[in-house]
């Protein structure tokens, strides 16, 4: 791989310790990869920020590197904690474990890494131009970079994410590369999608097409005349988690799809294909419901008005999860959203989500509008699982 005087001298150690680890794991990725040069990148976003999945080691590399004097140099932020940093009593989170998820968040923070924990950048602040390249970890956002912002960007690992951040660069190859980003598989969808659980549900159908087909990863969807943001980012969770897929083209809605050729080979996915889909999701019964959580991923400001609408004057009957990015719930807090929320009863896990928190064997049915929060609520808490459209959720917690 080509490297540029400066990436030499980050190589050589002259920028310090941690830089030259950071490079190191950079030239070895883009070795295995076959990446010819290093790309500029302009915003990093770094997954492996949860204790519960990052563990002693996890915490013990981020010291090092802190110690090792990293430092961000583009903009970076994190994916969700394992808590509410200001409210994870209310969460019933440990005061051991709410120690080390903070001892996690000041190293970040002393590598100038912007705390904002979310899923969602993009609605916060972080959010990068067409054309440009990314280092972004957290797969949901990965396809909603590469998809409908038209960044480009590999999903990358933790390491490999604060690696970008501390040298300001990623190997070109994947992602990054023109001829990497043309659709491999033709999809005409002709089934009606109502609200963000349909496009869930369609993310799951299509992902396992691809998971077992032979025609590639990158889809091209056409059929869908248009889709919201929240529709969009719903979708982008799901493909990624039923299918590994980092990117689709969707005439009409995604930018790069006027330069894209339809692939010759396909499949269609039909109302009857949704609804089976939908329905496998749920294994829980109502009645067995004792978890509700809206926000995988994170909540839009639109979300929470909505949510705020249907709880106002009422108080909800199960523990109610409403989980955002810390910056939008700020806007909701100053709209008076969460105040009317807060009053139903619901508790707001900012910063964190269902799936990264410390909660396995706390509940026992989730209900959620979510396709991927009901993969990891049964693969990784082992819940049981009710998906229903948005507003019916919120109805489910009032149950
Ligand atoms: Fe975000 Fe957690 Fe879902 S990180 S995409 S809310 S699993």
């Amino acid at each position: 791989m080509q490297l540029t005087p400066i990436q030499q001298e980050m190589l050589a150690g002259e920028h310090g310790l941690a830089t030259r680890k950071a490079m190191e794991i950079l030239t070895a990725l883009g070795t295995i990869y076959g990446a010819e040069y290093m790309a500029p990148v302009t915003s990093v976003q770094i997954a492996g920020v949860s204790y519960d999945n990052l563990g002693e080691a996890g915490l013990h590399f981020l010291l090092e590197m802190a110690a090792g004097g990293g430092r961000a140099r583009v903009l970076a932020t994190l994916n969700p904690a394992g808590m509410d940093v200001d409210n994870g009593q209310a969460m019933g989170i440990t005061l051991e474990f709410a120690r080390q998820q903070q001892r996690v968040l000041d190293a970040f923070a002393a590598m100038g890494v912007i705390t904002t924990c979310t899923c969602t950048p993009y609605l916060t602040g972080n959010k990068p131009h067409f054309g440009e390249n990314i280092a972004w970890a957290e797969s949901s956002a990965v396809c909603y970079a590469n998809s409908v912002l038209g960044a480009r960007t590999n999903r990358e690992g933790g390491p490999s994410a604060l690696a970008a951040a501390l040298t300001g660069f990623t190997p070109a190859y994947g992602l990054h590369l023109d001829e990497n980003r043309r659709p491999t598989v033709a999809v005409r969808v002709e089934a009606r999608l109502d609200d963000t659980s349909a496009f869930g549900a369609l993310g799951k159908v299509i992902g396992q097409k691809l998971e077992t087909g032979d025609s590639g990863r990158l889809p091209y969807i056409s059929g869908i005349p248009r889709a919201s943001l929240e529709n969009l980012k719903a979708f982008c969770a799901s493909i990624a988690t039923y299918g590994g897929a980092a990117m689709f083209h969707m005439p009409g809605v995604t930018p790069e799809s006027t330069l894209a050729a339809l692939p010759d080979r396909g499949f269609t996915v039909t109302q009857s294909d949704l609804q089976e889909t939908y329905t496998a999701m749920s294994d829980a019964l109502p009645d067995e419901v004792d978890f509700v959580s809206l926000g995988c991923p994170h909540l839009s400001i639109t979300e929470i008005a909505r949510i705020a609408v249907l709880l106002e004057g009422k108080k909800v009957k199960k523990t109610f999860w409403i989980t955002t990015a810390r910056p939008t719930k700020h806007i909701a807090d100053r709209m008076g959203y969460s105040k009317i929320i807060e009053d139903a009863g619901a508790v707001f896990a900012t910063d964190t989500c269902c799936v990264v928190a410390p909660i396995r064997g706390r509940f026992h049915a989730l209900a959620t509008d979510s396709a991927k929060a009901c993969y990891y609520a049964s693969a990784k808490n082992r819940f049981k699982t009710l998906v229903l459209p948005f507003d019916r959720v919120v109805e489910e917690a009032l149950r």
